[in-house]
Protein backbone atom coordinates (compact mmCIF):
# COMPACT_ATOMS: atom_id res chain seq x y z
CA UNK A 1 0.00 0.00 0.00
CA UNK A 2 3.12 2.34 0.70
CA UNK A 3 4.86 3.84 -1.52
CA UNK A 4 7.47 4.53 1.93
CA UNK A 5 8.09 0.60 2.17
CA UNK A 6 11.35 0.53 -0.46
CA UNK A 7 12.69 3.87 1.42
CA UNK A 8 12.49 2.03 4.78
CA UNK A 9 13.48 -1.16 3.30
CA UNK A 10 16.84 1.21 1.94
CA UNK A 11 17.37 3.34 5.12
CA UNK A 12 16.35 1.34 8.04
CA UNK A 13 19.34 -1.78 8.63
CA UNK A 14 17.23 -3.84 10.89
CA UNK A 15 13.93 -4.86 8.83
CA UNK A 16 12.10 -4.88 12.44
CA UNK A 17 12.64 -1.51 12.52
CA UNK A 18 10.73 -1.07 8.91
CA UNK A 19 8.18 -3.11 9.90
CA UNK A 20 7.35 -0.90 13.16
CA UNK A 21 7.91 2.30 11.16
CA UNK A 22 5.61 0.78 8.38
CA UNK A 23 2.72 -0.17 11.19
CA UNK A 24 3.22 3.23 12.71
CA UNK A 25 2.50 5.08 9.44
CA UNK A 26 -0.65 2.88 8.56
CA UNK A 27 -2.06 3.78 11.97
CA UNK A 28 -1.79 7.08 11.02
CA UNK A 29 -3.12 7.04 7.66
CA UNK A 30 -6.32 5.26 9.96
CA UNK A 31 -6.08 8.37 11.68
CA UNK A 32 -5.99 10.87 9.22
CA UNK A 33 -8.94 8.90 7.65
CA UNK A 34 -11.09 9.52 10.79
CA UNK A 35 -9.93 13.34 11.37
CA UNK A 36 -11.25 14.04 7.33
CA UNK A 37 -14.60 12.30 8.87
CA UNK A 38 -14.73 14.83 11.46
CA UNK A 39 -18.53 15.87 12.97
CA UNK A 40 -19.42 13.59 10.70
CA UNK A 41 -17.63 10.49 12.12
CA UNK A 42 -18.44 11.46 15.04
CA UNK A 43 -14.89 12.02 16.77
CA UNK A 44 -15.28 15.13 17.50
CA UNK A 45 -15.77 16.30 21.23
CA UNK A 46 -14.37 15.59 24.91
CA UNK A 47 -14.33 12.75 26.98
CA UNK A 48 -15.12 12.42 30.78
CA UNK A 49 -11.45 11.10 31.49
CA UNK A 50 -8.24 12.70 32.29
CA UNK A 51 -5.12 11.89 31.36
CA UNK A 52 -1.79 11.47 33.50
CA UNK A 53 -1.07 14.73 33.63
CA UNK A 54 -5.00 16.00 34.34
CA UNK A 55 -5.91 17.02 30.96
CA UNK A 56 -9.40 16.03 29.74
CA UNK A 57 -9.26 13.63 26.83
CA UNK A 58 -10.54 13.93 23.94
CA UNK A 59 -12.21 11.82 22.11
CA UNK A 60 -9.75 11.27 19.08
CA UNK A 61 -7.18 11.25 21.52
CA UNK A 62 -8.18 7.93 23.09
CA UNK A 63 -9.22 6.60 19.59
CA UNK A 64 -5.93 7.44 18.13
CA UNK A 65 -4.30 6.17 20.79
CA UNK A 66 -6.39 2.69 20.07
CA UNK A 67 -5.68 2.26 16.91
CA UNK A 68 -1.39 2.76 17.17
CA UNK A 69 -1.83 0.44 19.93
CA UNK A 70 -3.63 -2.25 18.01
CA UNK A 71 -1.69 -1.70 14.58
CA UNK A 72 1.92 -1.17 16.82
CA UNK A 73 1.46 -4.35 19.00
CA UNK A 74 1.49 -6.46 15.59
CA UNK A 75 5.07 -5.27 14.65
CA UNK A 76 7.71 -7.72 14.53
CA UNK A 77 10.39 -6.48 17.20
CA UNK A 78 8.38 -4.39 19.16
CA UNK A 79 8.86 -4.72 23.11
CA UNK A 80 6.60 -1.98 24.42
CA UNK A 81 4.81 1.07 23.84
CA UNK A 82 4.58 4.10 25.87
CA UNK A 83 2.01 7.38 25.28
CA UNK A 84 1.15 10.41 26.27
CA UNK A 85 -2.59 9.26 26.86
CA UNK A 86 -1.53 6.15 29.00
CA UNK A 87 -0.09 5.86 33.15
CA UNK A 88 1.98 3.02 32.31
CA UNK A 89 3.62 0.87 29.57
CA UNK A 90 2.04 -1.23 27.34
CA UNK A 91 4.06 -4.46 27.35
CA UNK A 92 3.94 -6.39 23.99
CA UNK A 93 7.04 -9.03 24.27
CA UNK A 94 9.12 -10.39 26.47
CA UNK A 95 13.00 -8.86 26.81
CA UNK A 96 15.32 -10.97 25.79
CA UNK A 97 18.61 -11.13 23.62
CA UNK A 98 17.40 -10.40 20.41
CA UNK A 99 16.70 -6.88 21.08
CA UNK A 100 13.90 -5.10 19.37
CA UNK A 101 12.39 -1.87 19.87
CA UNK A 102 10.72 0.44 21.66
CA UNK A 103 7.55 3.08 20.72
CA UNK A 104 6.35 6.56 22.32
CA UNK A 105 3.65 8.05 21.05
CA UNK A 106 1.58 11.93 21.24
CA UNK A 107 -1.20 9.65 20.04
CA UNK A 108 -3.19 13.05 18.90
CA UNK A 109 -1.07 16.51 19.29
CA UNK A 110 -2.57 20.01 19.16
CA UNK A 111 -6.27 18.34 20.85
CA UNK A 112 -7.31 21.88 21.84
CA UNK A 113 -7.72 22.24 17.85
CA UNK A 114 -9.44 19.12 17.02
CA UNK A 115 -12.74 20.22 17.43
CA UNK A 116 -12.17 24.01 15.32
CA UNK A 117 -10.72 22.03 12.37
CA UNK A 118 -7.34 23.36 12.33
CA UNK A 119 -3.95 21.34 12.05
CA UNK A 120 -3.11 19.03 14.64
CA UNK A 121 -0.78 15.25 14.47
CA UNK A 122 0.93 12.23 15.67
CA UNK A 123 4.35 12.34 16.89
CA UNK A 124 6.30 9.42 17.35
CA UNK A 125 9.68 8.20 19.05
CA UNK A 126 11.36 5.03 18.41
CA UNK A 127 14.37 3.22 21.06
CA UNK A 128 16.60 0.82 21.08
CA UNK A 129 14.81 -2.16 23.79
CA UNK A 130 17.68 -3.38 25.84
CA UNK A 131 18.78 -6.96 25.26
CA UNK A 132 19.03 -9.58 28.22
CA UNK A 133 20.22 -12.57 29.06
CA UNK A 134 16.97 -14.63 30.23
CA UNK A 135 13.50 -13.55 28.93
CA UNK A 136 12.08 -10.93 31.53
CA UNK A 137 8.67 -8.62 31.19
CA UNK A 138 9.39 -4.97 29.60
CA UNK A 139 9.85 -2.36 32.20
CA UNK A 140 9.29 1.35 32.54
CA UNK A 141 13.27 1.58 33.10
CA UNK A 142 13.53 0.11 30.07
CA UNK A 143 12.40 3.47 28.77
CA UNK A 144 14.78 5.52 30.56
CA UNK A 145 17.10 6.73 27.78
CA UNK A 146 18.38 9.42 26.01
CA UNK A 147 16.99 11.51 23.45
CA UNK A 148 20.69 10.80 21.70
CA UNK A 149 19.50 6.76 21.66
CA UNK A 150 16.37 7.51 19.71
CA UNK A 151 17.14 4.73 15.89
CA UNK A 152 14.11 7.19 14.41
CA UNK A 153 11.65 9.89 15.03
CA UNK A 154 8.63 11.35 12.99
CA UNK A 155 5.65 12.96 13.10
CA UNK A 156 2.60 13.40 10.62
CA UNK A 157 0.59 16.52 10.22
CA UNK A 158 -2.99 15.97 9.62
CA UNK A 159 -3.59 19.58 8.22
CA UNK A 160 -4.52 20.53 4.24
CA UNK A 161 -2.45 17.56 3.44
CA UNK A 162 -1.09 14.78 5.73
CA UNK A 163 2.62 14.45 5.71
CA UNK A 164 4.72 12.82 7.31
CA UNK A 165 8.15 13.56 8.48
CA UNK A 166 10.53 10.86 9.13
CA UNK A 167 14.22 10.93 10.30
CA UNK A 168 16.46 7.07 10.53
CA UNK A 169 19.25 9.52 12.00
CA UNK A 170 20.52 10.34 8.40
CA UNK A 171 18.84 13.28 7.44
CA UNK A 172 15.19 13.91 7.42
CA UNK A 173 12.20 13.30 4.78
CA UNK A 174 8.85 13.95 4.05
CA UNK A 175 6.12 12.07 2.05
CA UNK A 176 2.44 13.11 1.59
CA UNK A 177 -0.39 10.95 1.78
CA UNK A 178 -2.39 10.99 -2.22
CA UNK A 179 -5.93 10.45 -0.65
CA UNK A 180 -6.33 9.56 -4.20
CA UNK A 181 -4.41 6.06 -3.81
CA UNK A 182 -3.79 6.00 -0.43
CA UNK A 183 -0.21 6.23 -0.94
CA UNK A 184 2.91 8.03 0.68
CA UNK A 185 4.52 9.84 -1.95
CA UNK A 186 8.27 10.90 -1.17
CA UNK A 187 7.79 14.55 -1.39
CA UNK A 188 11.31 16.30 0.39
CA UNK A 189 14.38 14.14 0.17
CA UNK A 190 16.79 16.23 2.73
CA UNK A 191 15.11 18.82 4.71
CA UNK A 192 17.09 21.53 5.91
CA UNK A 193 15.67 24.64 8.33
CA UNK A 194 17.00 27.46 7.14
CA UNK A 195 19.82 28.84 9.97
CA UNK A 196 18.50 32.19 9.66
CA UNK A 197 15.03 33.24 10.86
CA UNK A 198 12.91 36.40 11.07
CA UNK A 199 9.73 34.14 12.78
CA UNK A 200 8.85 33.09 15.95
CA UNK A 201 6.20 31.09 17.79
CA UNK A 202 5.13 31.10 21.34
CA UNK A 203 1.89 31.76 23.62
CA UNK A 204 2.46 35.49 24.24
CA UNK A 205 -0.74 35.00 26.44
CA UNK A 206 1.66 34.01 29.13
CA UNK A 207 4.63 36.55 28.11
CA UNK A 208 4.01 38.09 32.10
CA UNK A 209 4.96 34.30 34.09
CA UNK A 210 8.34 34.11 31.38
CA UNK A 211 11.74 33.82 33.12
CA UNK A 212 13.82 37.12 32.02
CA UNK A 213 15.89 35.62 29.23
CA UNK A 214 12.89 34.43 27.13
CA UNK A 215 11.01 37.86 28.33
CA UNK A 216 14.12 39.67 26.48
CA UNK A 217 14.34 37.59 23.42
CA UNK A 218 10.51 38.66 22.67
CA UNK A 219 10.65 42.08 23.83
CA UNK A 220 13.58 42.73 21.26
CA UNK A 221 11.63 40.62 18.42
CA UNK A 222 8.66 43.27 19.18
CA UNK A 223 11.03 46.00 18.90
CA UNK A 224 11.62 45.16 15.56
CA UNK A 225 14.26 47.12 13.54
CA UNK A 226 14.16 50.13 16.26
CA UNK A 227 15.19 47.19 18.86
CA UNK A 228 18.65 45.34 20.06
CA UNK A 229 18.19 42.88 16.39
CA UNK A 230 17.65 45.61 14.07
CA UNK A 231 15.16 43.03 11.89
CA UNK A 232 11.16 42.89 12.42
CA UNK A 233 9.94 39.86 12.91
CA UNK A 234 6.78 38.00 12.01
CA UNK A 235 4.95 35.56 15.08
CA UNK A 236 2.54 32.66 14.42
CA UNK A 237 0.94 30.40 17.11
CA UNK A 238 -0.93 27.36 16.02
CA UNK A 239 -1.29 25.61 19.68
CA UNK A 240 -0.55 22.38 17.75
CA UNK A 241 3.16 21.76 18.08
CA UNK A 242 3.00 19.29 15.16
CA UNK A 243 1.69 22.17 12.71
CA UNK A 244 4.27 24.83 14.22
CA UNK A 245 7.56 22.83 13.69
CA UNK A 246 6.43 21.55 10.27
CA UNK A 247 6.12 25.35 9.75
CA UNK A 248 9.44 25.55 10.68
CA UNK A 249 10.90 22.85 9.14
CA UNK A 250 9.84 23.97 5.70
CA UNK A 251 10.69 27.73 5.91
CA UNK A 252 12.62 28.07 8.93
CA UNK A 253 11.21 29.88 12.90
CA UNK A 254 12.01 29.38 15.76
CA UNK A 255 9.42 27.54 18.44
CA UNK A 256 9.08 28.17 22.16
CA UNK A 257 6.92 26.71 25.26
CA UNK A 258 9.37 27.54 27.72
CA UNK A 259 9.42 26.75 31.42
CA UNK A 260 7.06 29.48 33.50
CA UNK A 261 6.30 31.10 36.80
CA UNK A 262 2.02 29.64 36.49
CA UNK A 263 3.48 26.22 37.83
CA UNK A 264 7.19 27.30 39.30
CA UNK A 265 7.46 23.70 40.28
CA UNK A 266 6.76 22.04 36.75
CA UNK A 267 9.88 22.10 34.01
CA UNK A 268 7.64 22.82 30.98
CA UNK A 269 4.22 22.11 29.49
CA UNK A 270 5.62 19.97 26.72
CA UNK A 271 6.48 16.03 27.70
CA UNK A 272 10.12 14.96 26.58
CA UNK A 273 9.67 11.47 25.60
CA UNK A 274 6.62 11.91 23.46
CA UNK A 275 6.98 15.47 22.25
CA UNK A 276 10.56 17.29 22.58
CA UNK A 277 13.00 14.34 21.89
CA UNK A 278 11.70 13.07 18.80
CA UNK A 279 11.14 16.80 17.21
CA UNK A 280 14.30 17.77 18.47
CA UNK A 281 16.04 14.44 16.93
CA UNK A 282 13.94 16.10 13.66
CA UNK A 283 14.95 19.76 13.99
CA UNK A 284 18.52 18.73 14.78
CA UNK A 285 19.03 16.27 11.78
CA UNK A 286 17.55 19.19 9.72
CA UNK A 287 20.38 21.51 10.54
CA UNK A 288 18.60 23.22 13.54
CA UNK A 289 19.01 22.95 17.14
CA UNK A 290 16.67 22.70 20.16
CA UNK A 291 17.98 23.84 23.62
CA UNK A 292 15.74 23.73 27.09
CA UNK A 293 17.23 26.70 28.99
CA UNK A 294 20.33 24.93 29.92
CA UNK A 295 21.70 22.20 26.88
CA UNK A 296 20.73 20.46 24.31
CA UNK A 297 17.07 18.92 24.89
CA UNK A 298 18.55 15.73 23.56
CA UNK A 299 21.02 15.56 26.31
CA UNK A 300 18.57 16.37 29.10
CA UNK A 301 18.51 13.71 31.99
CA UNK A 302 15.21 11.40 31.31
CA UNK A 303 14.06 10.81 35.29
CA UNK A 304 10.57 9.61 34.41
CA UNK A 305 8.19 8.63 31.51
CA UNK A 306 5.79 11.56 31.53
CA UNK A 307 8.42 14.22 32.80
CA UNK A 308 8.03 17.65 31.00
CA UNK A 309 10.62 19.90 30.01
CA UNK A 310 10.99 23.81 28.56
CA UNK A 311 11.43 24.06 24.65
CA UNK A 312 12.97 26.12 22.30
CA UNK A 313 13.65 24.95 19.12
CA UNK A 314 14.15 25.50 15.03
CA UNK A 315 16.25 27.71 13.02
CA UNK A 316 19.83 27.42 14.61
CA UNK A 317 21.31 31.06 14.70
CA UNK A 318 18.20 31.82 16.46
CA UNK A 319 18.50 29.26 18.97
CA UNK A 320 21.84 29.64 19.40
CA UNK A 321 20.64 33.31 20.35
CA UNK A 322 18.62 32.03 22.68
CA UNK A 323 21.15 30.17 24.43
CA UNK A 324 23.11 33.23 24.38
CA UNK A 325 20.70 35.07 26.72
CA UNK A 326 20.41 32.15 28.81
CA UNK A 327 24.41 31.77 29.45
CA UNK A 328 23.84 35.53 30.27
CA UNK A 329 21.12 35.00 32.99
CA UNK A 330 23.00 32.99 34.96
CA UNK A 331 26.54 34.29 34.32
CA UNK A 332 27.55 30.95 32.84
P1 LIG B 1 -1.49 17.95 23.30
O1 LIG B 1 -2.68 18.28 22.47
O2 LIG B 1 -0.80 16.69 22.87
O3 LIG B 1 -1.77 18.00 24.78
O4 LIG B 1 -0.34 19.04 23.03
C1 LIG B 1 -0.67 20.39 22.98
C2 LIG B 1 0.59 21.18 23.17
C3 LIG B 1 1.30 21.55 21.89
O5 LIG B 1 0.94 20.84 20.76
C4 LIG B 1 1.00 23.02 21.72
O6 LIG B 1 2.12 23.67 21.19
C5 LIG B 1 0.68 23.50 23.10
O7 LIG B 1 0.24 22.38 23.82
C6 LIG B 1 -0.37 24.58 23.11
O8 LIG B 1 -0.51 25.03 24.40
P2 LIG B 1 -1.33 26.37 24.76
O9 LIG B 1 -2.77 26.03 24.61
O10 LIG B 1 -0.91 26.63 26.19
O11 LIG B 1 -0.87 27.45 23.81
MN1 LIG C 1 1.13 17.12 22.18
MN1 LIG D 1 -1.61 14.68 22.72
Amino acid sequence: MIKLDDFLAHDAVDPRLTALIASVVEACGQISALVRRGAAGEILGALESQNVQGEVQKKLDVISNEILLQRCAEAPGLVAMASEEMDDIYPVREVGPEGGYLLLFDPLDGSSNIDVNVSIGTIFSILPAPRADGPRPAATADFMQSGRNQVAAGYVVYGPQTTLVLSLGNGVRAFTLDPLNDEWVPTAHAITIPHETKEYAINASNLRHWATPVRSYVEACLAGEEGPRGKNFNMRWIASMVADVHRIMVRGGVFLYPWDAREPDRAGKLRLMYEANPMSMLVEQAGGAAFDGQGHILDAEVTSLHQRISVMLGSRAEVEHLMALHAEATGV
